[in-house]
């Protein structure tokens, strides 16, 4: 038997010790919250991605009665920023979530679906995302999605 370990690297930061940028791309993506359309979980997701050329898109979960059409902010966020900027790559992804009238404390971290997508998009473009995850006890940052999903499957891996 052999046995290989995998280290993740997570740092916290507070607001103020992030980059403007940064710090512009967590306020975008806790404005998109609003355009969250959520009767179903009452759980507002806002996501914001920046493109190399610094462009900011936004996005936010859109639920279906048909539980499984809707989808979750990161992806809507990230196939808009591909569908209008489809020649730009993207280098850094915020996400925030409000529910009962607040921000949460702790950060979520993306769905496994929405690794898989961001995942394509680092492989699409070989450029790592910046993924910064805001809750109001910290803002936790990962440099690139493949510290969420070490074990990843891309289309290289079928060759
Ligand atoms: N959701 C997201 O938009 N992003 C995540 O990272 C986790 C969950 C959405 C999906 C659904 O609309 C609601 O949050 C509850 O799961």
């Amino acid at each position: 038997m052999k046995q290989y370990d995998i280290t993740t690297t997570v740092r916290v930061y507070d607001m103020d010790e992030l980059s403007s940028e940064d710090q512009q791309l967590v306020y975008a993506a806790k404005n998109a919250t609003k355009s969250s359309y959520a009767p179903y979980s009452h759980f507002c997701v806002g996501a914001a991605v920046r493109l190399a050329d610094g462009l900011v898109i936004t996005g936010s979960n859109q639920e279906n009665a048909a539980f499984p059409s809707g989808l979750c902010a990161e992806r809507t966020a990230l196939f808009a920023a591909n569908s209008q900027h489809p020649d730009t790559p993207v280098v850094a992804l915020a996400v925030a979530a409000f529910t009962q009238g607040h921000f949460l404390s702790e950060p979520i971290p993306p769905c496994g679906a929405c690794r898989q997508v961001i995942m394509e998009v680092e492989d699409r473009y070989q450029q790592p995302i910046r993924i910064i995850l805001y809750g109001t006890s910290g803002i936790h940052v990962v440099e690139t999605v493949k510290a969420l999903l070490p074990l990843y499957f891309v289309g290289a891996k079928m060759k």
